[in-house]
Protein backbone atom coordinates (compact mmCIF):
# COMPACT_ATOMS: atom_id res chain seq x y z
CA UNK A 1 0.00 0.00 0.00
CA UNK A 2 1.46 3.48 -1.11
CA UNK A 3 1.74 6.05 1.85
CA UNK A 4 2.34 9.79 1.33
CA UNK A 5 5.99 9.66 1.00
CA UNK A 6 5.94 8.03 -2.34
CA UNK A 7 3.74 10.44 -3.64
CA UNK A 8 4.89 12.90 -6.44
CA UNK A 9 3.54 15.78 -4.97
CA UNK A 10 4.34 17.89 -8.25
CA UNK A 11 2.25 15.59 -10.50
CA UNK A 12 -0.54 15.00 -8.88
CA UNK A 13 -4.09 14.32 -10.77
CA UNK A 14 -5.68 17.51 -11.15
CA UNK A 15 -8.82 15.95 -10.75
CA UNK A 16 -9.82 13.14 -9.31
CA UNK A 17 -13.27 11.23 -10.26
CA UNK A 18 -14.74 8.42 -8.50
CA UNK A 19 -17.32 5.96 -8.75
CA UNK A 20 -18.10 4.81 -5.49
CA UNK A 21 -19.64 1.55 -5.49
CA UNK A 22 -19.98 -1.34 -3.30
CA UNK A 23 -22.22 0.00 -0.29
CA UNK A 24 -25.19 -2.29 -0.56
CA UNK A 25 -22.58 -5.39 -0.75
CA UNK A 26 -20.63 -4.37 1.93
CA UNK A 27 -23.78 -3.77 4.51
CA UNK A 28 -25.16 -7.30 3.00
CA UNK A 29 -22.31 -9.29 3.88
CA UNK A 30 -22.02 -7.70 7.29
CA UNK A 31 -25.84 -8.92 7.40
CA UNK A 32 -26.82 -5.45 7.76
CA UNK A 33 -29.33 -2.90 5.90
CA UNK A 34 -28.16 -1.97 2.37
CA UNK A 35 -28.56 1.94 3.77
CA UNK A 36 -25.99 1.30 6.33
CA UNK A 37 -23.79 0.93 3.82
CA UNK A 38 -24.39 3.78 2.63
CA UNK A 39 -23.99 5.58 5.47
CA UNK A 40 -20.99 3.58 5.90
CA UNK A 41 -20.11 5.55 2.48
CA UNK A 42 -20.56 9.34 4.03
CA UNK A 43 -17.29 8.38 6.54
CA UNK A 44 -15.67 6.93 3.17
CA UNK A 45 -16.82 10.26 1.53
CA UNK A 46 -15.46 12.47 4.03
CA UNK A 47 -11.46 10.66 4.06
CA UNK A 48 -11.53 11.27 0.99
CA UNK A 49 -12.88 14.45 0.56
CA UNK A 50 -9.85 15.43 3.31
CA UNK A 51 -7.10 13.62 1.97
CA UNK A 52 -8.18 15.53 -1.86
CA UNK A 53 -7.92 18.89 -0.15
CA UNK A 54 -4.72 18.26 2.01
CA UNK A 55 -2.62 16.92 -0.84
CA UNK A 56 -3.90 20.09 -2.88
CA UNK A 57 -5.91 18.19 -5.78
CA UNK A 58 -7.99 20.80 -7.35
CA UNK A 59 -11.24 18.97 -8.41
CA UNK A 60 -12.94 15.49 -6.59
CA UNK A 61 -15.81 14.55 -8.77
CA UNK A 62 -17.90 11.81 -6.58
CA UNK A 63 -20.43 9.73 -8.37
CA UNK A 64 -23.40 9.99 -5.26
CA UNK A 65 -26.43 9.10 -7.60
CA UNK A 66 -27.25 7.73 -11.25
CA UNK A 67 -30.23 8.58 -13.58
CA UNK A 68 -30.66 4.86 -13.36
CA UNK A 69 -30.61 4.59 -9.44
CA UNK A 70 -34.02 6.36 -9.37
CA UNK A 71 -35.15 2.99 -10.10
CA UNK A 72 -33.92 1.24 -7.47
CA UNK A 73 -36.87 0.59 -4.68
CA UNK A 74 -38.07 3.66 -3.45
CA UNK A 75 -37.60 2.57 0.08
CA UNK A 76 -33.56 2.96 -0.79
CA UNK A 77 -34.25 6.09 -3.06
CA UNK A 78 -35.97 8.09 -0.16
CA UNK A 79 -33.22 6.49 2.23
CA UNK A 80 -30.59 7.93 -0.06
CA UNK A 81 -32.39 10.91 -0.54
CA UNK A 82 -32.60 11.81 3.18
CA UNK A 83 -28.87 10.83 3.70
CA UNK A 84 -27.16 13.34 1.02
CA UNK A 85 -29.73 16.19 2.38
CA UNK A 86 -28.25 15.85 5.99
CA UNK A 87 -25.08 14.61 5.06
CA UNK A 88 -24.71 18.00 2.78
CA UNK A 89 -26.10 20.12 5.38
CA UNK A 90 -23.98 18.86 8.35
CA UNK A 91 -21.34 18.76 6.84
CA UNK A 92 -21.44 22.94 5.54
CA UNK A 93 -19.32 24.54 8.16
CA UNK A 94 -16.92 22.11 7.77
CA UNK A 95 -16.81 22.79 4.25
CA UNK A 96 -16.86 26.57 4.53
CA UNK A 97 -13.99 26.01 7.10
CA UNK A 98 -11.86 24.44 4.52
CA UNK A 99 -12.30 26.24 2.09
CA UNK A 100 -14.14 23.55 -0.33
CA UNK A 101 -16.52 24.98 -2.79
CA UNK A 102 -19.10 22.56 -3.20
CA UNK A 103 -20.89 21.72 -6.87
CA UNK A 104 -23.74 19.52 -7.88
CA UNK A 105 -23.91 18.03 -11.32
CA UNK A 106 -27.27 16.05 -12.80
CA UNK A 107 -30.87 16.91 -12.96
CA UNK A 108 -31.78 18.20 -9.93
CA UNK A 109 -35.17 19.09 -11.24
CA UNK A 110 -36.11 15.30 -10.42
CA UNK A 111 -35.11 15.82 -6.64
CA UNK A 112 -37.70 16.35 -3.89
CA UNK A 113 -38.24 19.74 -4.15
CA UNK A 114 -37.54 19.88 -0.31
CA UNK A 115 -33.90 18.69 -1.07
CA UNK A 116 -33.13 20.35 -4.11
CA UNK A 117 -34.30 23.32 -2.17
CA UNK A 118 -31.57 22.55 1.06
CA UNK A 119 -29.10 21.30 -1.96
CA UNK A 120 -28.93 24.68 -3.30
CA UNK A 121 -28.81 26.46 0.04
CA UNK A 122 -24.96 24.71 0.83
CA UNK A 123 -23.55 24.98 -2.86
CA UNK A 124 -24.25 28.99 -2.43
CA UNK A 125 -22.82 28.90 1.45
CA UNK A 126 -19.62 28.18 -0.30
CA UNK A 127 -19.71 29.28 -3.71
CA UNK A 128 -16.97 32.08 -2.85
CA UNK A 129 -14.55 29.03 -1.39
CA UNK A 130 -11.32 28.77 -3.76
CA UNK A 131 -10.00 25.91 -2.24
CA UNK A 132 -11.00 22.04 -3.17
CA UNK A 133 -13.81 22.01 -5.64
CA UNK A 134 -16.39 19.25 -4.42
CA UNK A 135 -18.77 18.14 -7.28
CA UNK A 136 -21.46 15.76 -6.12
CA UNK A 137 -22.92 13.63 -9.61
CA UNK A 138 -26.39 13.68 -8.16
CA UNK A 139 -28.90 12.23 -10.24
CA UNK A 140 -26.87 12.36 -13.17
CA UNK A 141 -26.12 10.10 -16.63
CA UNK A 142 -23.40 11.04 -19.01
CA UNK A 143 -26.85 10.41 -21.72
CA UNK A 144 -28.76 12.85 -19.95
CA UNK A 145 -26.39 15.39 -20.09
CA UNK A 146 -25.30 14.90 -23.94
CA UNK A 147 -28.88 14.94 -24.62
CA UNK A 148 -29.48 17.73 -22.91
CA UNK A 149 -26.29 19.52 -24.61
CA UNK A 150 -28.06 18.50 -27.96
CA UNK A 151 -31.19 20.10 -27.49
CA UNK A 152 -29.71 23.91 -25.74
CA UNK A 153 -27.51 23.65 -29.39
CA UNK A 154 -30.58 23.15 -30.97
CA UNK A 155 -32.32 25.88 -29.24
CA UNK A 156 -29.02 28.36 -29.50
CA UNK A 157 -29.45 27.41 -33.23
CA UNK A 158 -33.33 28.31 -33.57
CA UNK A 159 -32.81 31.41 -31.14
CA UNK A 160 -29.22 32.77 -31.93
CA UNK A 161 -28.42 32.13 -34.71
CA UNK A 162 -25.89 29.56 -33.93
CA UNK A 163 -24.18 27.84 -37.72
CA UNK A 164 -23.23 24.29 -37.71
CA UNK A 165 -19.25 25.76 -38.35
CA UNK A 166 -19.22 27.87 -34.77
CA UNK A 167 -19.64 23.95 -33.53
CA UNK A 168 -16.81 22.75 -32.35
CA UNK A 169 -14.98 20.70 -29.14
CA UNK A 170 -14.31 24.22 -26.82
CA UNK A 171 -18.23 24.80 -27.54
CA UNK A 172 -19.75 21.38 -27.27
CA UNK A 173 -18.22 20.97 -23.64
CA UNK A 174 -19.50 24.22 -23.09
CA UNK A 175 -23.03 22.83 -22.76
CA UNK A 176 -21.73 20.33 -20.28
CA UNK A 177 -22.75 20.48 -16.74
CA UNK A 178 -18.98 20.52 -16.28
CA UNK A 179 -18.69 23.46 -18.25
CA UNK A 180 -15.61 25.25 -17.07
CA UNK A 181 -13.92 22.61 -15.16
CA UNK A 182 -10.61 20.19 -16.31
CA UNK A 183 -11.44 17.00 -17.56
CA UNK A 184 -11.04 14.34 -14.62
CA UNK A 185 -7.32 12.65 -14.75
CA UNK A 186 -7.60 9.94 -12.65
CA UNK A 187 -11.21 7.89 -12.79
CA UNK A 188 -11.60 5.69 -9.74
CA UNK A 189 -13.91 3.08 -9.53
CA UNK A 190 -14.35 0.86 -6.21
CA UNK A 191 -15.89 -2.66 -5.20
CA UNK A 192 -14.40 -4.79 -8.41
CA UNK A 193 -17.13 -3.67 -11.28
CA UNK A 194 -15.16 -3.27 -14.52
CA UNK A 195 -17.22 -0.15 -16.12
CA UNK A 196 -18.33 3.77 -16.25
CA UNK A 197 -22.23 2.99 -15.68
CA UNK A 198 -23.18 6.39 -17.97
CA UNK A 199 -20.49 8.57 -16.32
CA UNK A 200 -18.82 11.61 -17.54
CA UNK A 201 -18.22 9.84 -21.36
CA UNK A 202 -16.78 13.08 -22.73
CA UNK A 203 -14.75 13.99 -20.04
CA UNK A 204 -13.11 10.65 -19.23
CA UNK A 205 -11.62 10.68 -23.17
CA UNK A 206 -8.29 10.40 -21.50
CA UNK A 207 -8.76 9.77 -18.20
CA UNK A 208 -6.62 7.12 -16.44
CA UNK A 209 -8.82 4.32 -15.11
CA UNK A 210 -8.29 3.17 -12.09
CA UNK A 211 -10.31 -0.10 -10.54
CA UNK A 212 -10.03 -1.25 -6.95
CA UNK A 213 -11.67 -4.17 -5.35
CA UNK A 214 -12.14 -2.92 -1.95
CA UNK A 215 -15.60 -1.64 -1.59
CA UNK A 216 -16.92 2.32 -0.71
CA UNK A 217 -16.68 1.81 3.02
CA UNK A 218 -13.52 0.30 3.24
CA UNK A 219 -11.80 3.32 0.49
CA UNK A 220 -9.39 4.89 3.31
CA UNK A 221 -6.37 7.50 2.88
CA UNK A 222 -3.92 4.50 2.03
CA UNK A 223 -6.26 3.40 -0.97
CA UNK A 224 -6.20 6.84 -1.73
CA UNK A 225 -2.70 7.52 -1.52
CA UNK A 226 -2.30 3.75 -3.70
CA UNK A 227 -4.64 5.43 -6.52
CA UNK A 228 -2.53 8.11 -6.73
CA UNK A 229 0.53 6.33 -6.75
CA UNK A 230 -0.60 4.29 -9.56
CA UNK A 231 -1.64 7.30 -11.68
CA UNK A 232 1.47 8.58 -11.51
CA UNK A 233 3.45 5.68 -13.08
CA UNK A 234 1.21 5.44 -15.66
CA UNK A 235 2.88 7.13 -19.23
CA UNK A 236 -0.16 9.46 -20.79
CA UNK A 237 0.81 9.65 -24.60
CA UNK A 238 -2.59 11.20 -25.71
CA UNK A 239 -1.83 9.23 -28.82
CA UNK A 240 1.90 9.95 -29.30
CA UNK A 241 4.99 7.51 -29.25
CA UNK A 242 6.31 7.09 -26.20
CA UNK A 243 9.45 8.60 -27.25
CA UNK A 244 7.41 11.97 -28.09
CA UNK A 245 6.20 12.04 -24.69
CA UNK A 246 9.70 11.22 -22.75
CA UNK A 247 11.13 14.15 -25.41
CA UNK A 248 8.76 17.16 -24.04
C1 LIG B 1 -22.99 2.66 -4.51
O1 LIG B 1 -23.22 1.47 -3.84
C2 LIG B 1 -23.90 3.77 -4.06
C3 LIG B 1 -24.98 4.10 -5.01
C4 LIG B 1 -25.14 3.63 -6.21
C5 LIG B 1 -25.97 5.03 -4.52
P1 LIG B 1 -24.31 0.45 -4.33
O2 LIG B 1 -25.59 0.75 -3.63
O3 LIG B 1 -24.39 0.41 -5.81
O4 LIG B 1 -23.71 -0.91 -3.78
P2 LIG B 1 -23.75 -2.33 -4.48
O5 LIG B 1 -23.19 -2.17 -5.84
O6 LIG B 1 -25.19 -2.76 -4.48
O7 LIG B 1 -22.90 -3.17 -3.60
C1 LIG C 1 -22.98 3.62 -10.30
O1 LIG C 1 -23.19 2.61 -9.37
C2 LIG C 1 -23.56 4.88 -9.81
C3 LIG C 1 -23.03 5.37 -8.55
C4 LIG C 1 -21.96 5.00 -7.93
C5 LIG C 1 -23.79 6.43 -7.99
P1 LIG C 1 -24.26 1.45 -9.63
O2 LIG C 1 -24.00 0.46 -8.60
O3 LIG C 1 -25.61 2.01 -9.73
O4 LIG C 1 -23.79 0.94 -11.07
P2 LIG C 1 -24.24 -0.31 -11.94
O5 LIG C 1 -25.65 -0.09 -12.34
O6 LIG C 1 -24.05 -1.52 -11.11
O7 LIG C 1 -23.31 -0.30 -13.11
MG1 LIG D 1 -23.42 -0.72 -7.22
Amino acid sequence: MANLAQIDMARLPQHVAIIMDGNGRWAQKRGLQRVLGHRSGVQAVRRVTEVAAELGVKYLTLYAFSTENWNRPKEEVDALMNLFVDTIEKETPSLKKNNVCLHAIGDMERLPEDARVRFERCIAETSTNTGLHLVIALSYSARWELTEAVRKAVLAAKQEGLKAEDVNEAYVSSLLVTAGMPDPDLLIRTSGELRISNFLLWQLAYAELYFTDVEWPDFGKEEFYEAIYAYQQRERRYGKTGEQVKKS
